[in-house]
């Protein structure tokens, strides 16, 4: 007889996530959307604690996880880590232990190293449960869920039908690498991936990807075009000569944009470099469906949020 797979308790990353549970959450945030957008308030998180732990800036994953939570009940703690005893050399396992012992069961992390949400996850008690809210380079799951549900409800869920670009800077991507993961479980028919040489991934990240070595070609029939952030550090690091230059050679121009399919949709994580990776005219275009993925991302915590909790 086959026992049932044990419940995750922990969702950080999406690599090896059965696509069976992918679209189960999928599922439910669809489900939930009314509700995401503030139609009436659940329960179904009365009594449980949760804590946003962010160690890097957020507007969209902090907030959308705060309202989330809020909207099915639960209590919420913004952790303040510029003012906390993080600062006096406090371990971000104390932390997560004196936050614990505090009742809080469900902690929402964002950190520049991925290891460190990791350990988090090692290191937890028993009947808490770890969200990564974007780890390193190495993966923000919720985006990427996020990604797929605004890609399901403007192309259909047949996703072997769809021809994906993902644009930009891959190699320090955590959201390409989650959209690259549930891509390849949703069986994409052709992933295609574009950017300048030195901010492509390794060649082991990209097996069963198409890559492209300048924009038009990449862009050149596709349905979704998925934009990622310059990380203008990378250009302090000699990585990208200008943002002129990074603009006249993989900015998503209107011109450009007439290359994919007239039906085309374009996705952006945020927050945009307006006129770096991304013309105003597209970003606020009607291919654009950048706002929704915003929306997506309250209804895609929500069903993560109360899957983590059993509930
Ligand atoms: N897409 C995303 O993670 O945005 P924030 O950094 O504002 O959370």
């Amino acid at each position: 007889m086959h026992m049932p797979p044990e419940r995750p308790r922990h969702l950080i990353t999406l690599q090896g996530l059965p696509r069976e549970r992918l679209l189960a959450l999928l599922d439910r945030a669809q489900a939930l959307h009314p509700v995401a957008l503030g139609e009436g308030r659940r329960d179904a998180l009365r009594g449980r604690t949760v804590v946003n732990l962010f160690f890097e800036p957020s507007t969209r994953t902090r907030s959308s996880f705060q309202l989330a939570a809020t909207r099915l009940g639960a209590d919420v703690l913004n952790f303040d880590a510029a003012h906390s005893s993080a600062r006096k050399g406090e371990s971000l396992v104390d932390t997560l232990h004196n936050l614990e012992a505090m009742g809080a069961s469900l902690f929402v992390v964002r950190h520049g190293e991925a290891e460190a949400v990791e350990e988090l996850a090692r290191r937890a008690g028993g009947s808490t449960s770890i969200v990564n809210a974007g780890a390193g380079r190495r993966a923000h799951p919720t985006q990427g869920l996020l990604d797929m549900l605004t890609i399901r409800q403007h192309k259909g869920a047949d996703f072997s039908r769809l021809r994906v670009a993902i644009i930009g800077d891959l190699r320090h991507s955590r959201v390409a690498r989650s959209d690259l993961h549930a891509l390849r479980a949703l069986g994409a028919g052709e992933i295609r991936i574009a950017g300048p040489s030195p901010l492509l991934p390794d060649p082991d990240e990209c097996v069963g990807v198409q890559v492209h070595s300048d924009v038009d070609s990449a862009i050149e029939g596709a349905d979704v075009l998925i934009m990622l952030r310059l990380q203008r550090e990378r250009m302090e690091e000699g990585l990208v000569p200008s943002l002129e230059a990074y603009h006249r050679d993989w900015g998503l121009t209107p011109e450009r944009l007439a290359r994919a399919r007239a039906d085309a949709i374009v996705l952006h994580p945020g927050p945009m470099n307006r006129g770096v990776e991304i013309d105003d005219a597209v970003a606020d275009g009607p291919r654009s469906v950048i706002l929704a993925q915003v929306s997506n991302g309250v209804a895609v915590r929500m069903a993560v949020l109360l899957d983590l909790a059993g509930t």
